[in-house]
């Protein structure tokens, strides 16, 4: 086990993070393929049936708005659930910016990637699968720097790119109900933030692996619903911090619901202990939530000019709980107030807290 920094694999739009006392990295060591872009996306709104490959149907605008509901003054997905946080344009554009601060902090790619998306084996083109994609910032930049490669992005709501790269097809579907159609099909897997809407992400993990080629990578990031101090512990009493107390709710309103919302913490485990993995990687990287940090020195600097834009995450992930936590059970009362409360405190930058976010990857044995 030991502490590097990964240099991305990939010509990135940023370098990770550098520093190690802030949104750093801490990292240990221990075909079927119809290229069918754009418009054609396997979609089923009742359950799925049971057979292996899912139907393909045209992406029409019915079946469009078929896949939404309005809730609480946002865009739901009509499909599951379990996940209750929006998707619509507001919530994808927050993910878009989140996207980019992600691969200002943690890199484009994990370092294998590059490699193993490489053009080097004639007859078989390489493919990747990104599980729970939200806007797609990632498995289109993916498709865009890998224009060789097959690229699946999977959804409970169809893809919003309105130009999808013609190496790309969108498929909306529940990864709750198994992957089978997907075993052997991929050189890379990757899922980011999904938890709150898995049921069972251990057997997730069982079910990615078997969807990899031999030789294949897996990389998953999660992070836990929680806020954590500056002694990197988290928040769990009420009194300190409004954010903490509002993510805390989400976390149980994400249980309530049946998703997992710990499983950033078990990642490493899962992975680590799965035969069928090797070369495990585990990376955590820790995002102040506002730029409260005291200082002029350029680190100090950067980490607060990250915050900033992190901020902005969370005052837009505050209204994305909405729907959650008021269709938890919750009074719109308690709702606004720790809400609102939360929202000041961001704004004035003096709690000093943490999100914690866990990312690992692996290479599927070849043995
Ligand atoms: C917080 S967003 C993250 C999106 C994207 N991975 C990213 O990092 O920008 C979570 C996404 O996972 C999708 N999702 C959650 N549970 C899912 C499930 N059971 N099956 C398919 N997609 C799911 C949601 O619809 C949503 O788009």
């Amino acid at each position: 086990m030991h502490a590097v920094h990964a240099p991305p694999a990939m010509p990135n739009a940023f370098p990770p993070f550098e520093d190690e006392s802030d949104a750093s990295s801490v990292m240990s060591t221990s075909t079927r393929f119809p290229s069918a872009a754009t418009s054609a996306t396997s979609h089923d709104l009742e359950m799925r049936s049971a057979s292996p490959a899912p139907s393909v149907y045209s992406m029409t605008s019915s079946l469009r708005a078929a896949s939404y509901r309005r809730e609480y003054g946002r865009g739901i997905n009509n499909y599951s659930e379990v996940y209750r946080l929006p998707a619509d344009d507001e919530e994808f554009e927050r993910l878009d910016q989140q996207h980019i601060i992600f691969m200002e902090v943690m890199g484009k790619y994990p370092p294998p990637l590059a490699q193993i998306l490489a053009d080097d084996t004639p007859g078989e083109p390489k493919t990747c699968v990104d599980l729970g994609c939200g806007s797609g910032s990632w498995i289109l930049d993916v498709s865009r720097d890998f224009p060789h490669c097959s690229t699946v992005a999977v959804d409970l709501v169809p893809m919003q790119a309105l130009n999808m790269p013609p190496n790309m097809r969108s498929e909306v579907d529940d990864i709750n109900l198994g992957l089978q159609h997907f075993f052997g099909d991929f050189n890379v897997v990757h899922a980011r933030l999904v938890s709150s809407g898995i049921r069972d992400y251990e057997g997730l993990v069982d079910q990615m692996s078997q969807c990899l080629r031999l030789g294949g990578l897996l990389d998953l990031t999660e992070f836990d619903f929680r806020v954590y101090g500056v002694d990197k512990n988290p928040i769990l009493t009420e009194g300190v911090s409004w954010l903490a107390q509002w993510m805390n709710l989400c976390h149980d309103a994400v249980h309530r619901n049946g998703g997992e919302p710990d499983a950033a913490n078990h990642l490493r485990r899962w992975v680590s202990q799965s035969p069928v993995f090797e070369e495990v990687v585990y990376r955590e990287f820790w995002f102040q939530t506002s730029p409260w940090r005291a200082g002029t020195d350029a680190a100090t600097i950067r980490q607060n000019r990250i915050s900033h834009v992190f901020r902005d995450d969370i005052l837009a992930f505050l209204r994305s709980g909405r729907p959650l936590l008021l269709g938890s059970g919750l009074s719109e009362e308690v709702v606004d107030e720790v809400e609102e409360n939360a929202r000041v405190e961001l704004l004035e930058a003096r709690t000093q807290t943490y999100i914690r976010v866990e990312n690992v990857y692996a290479l599927r044995r070849r043995d």
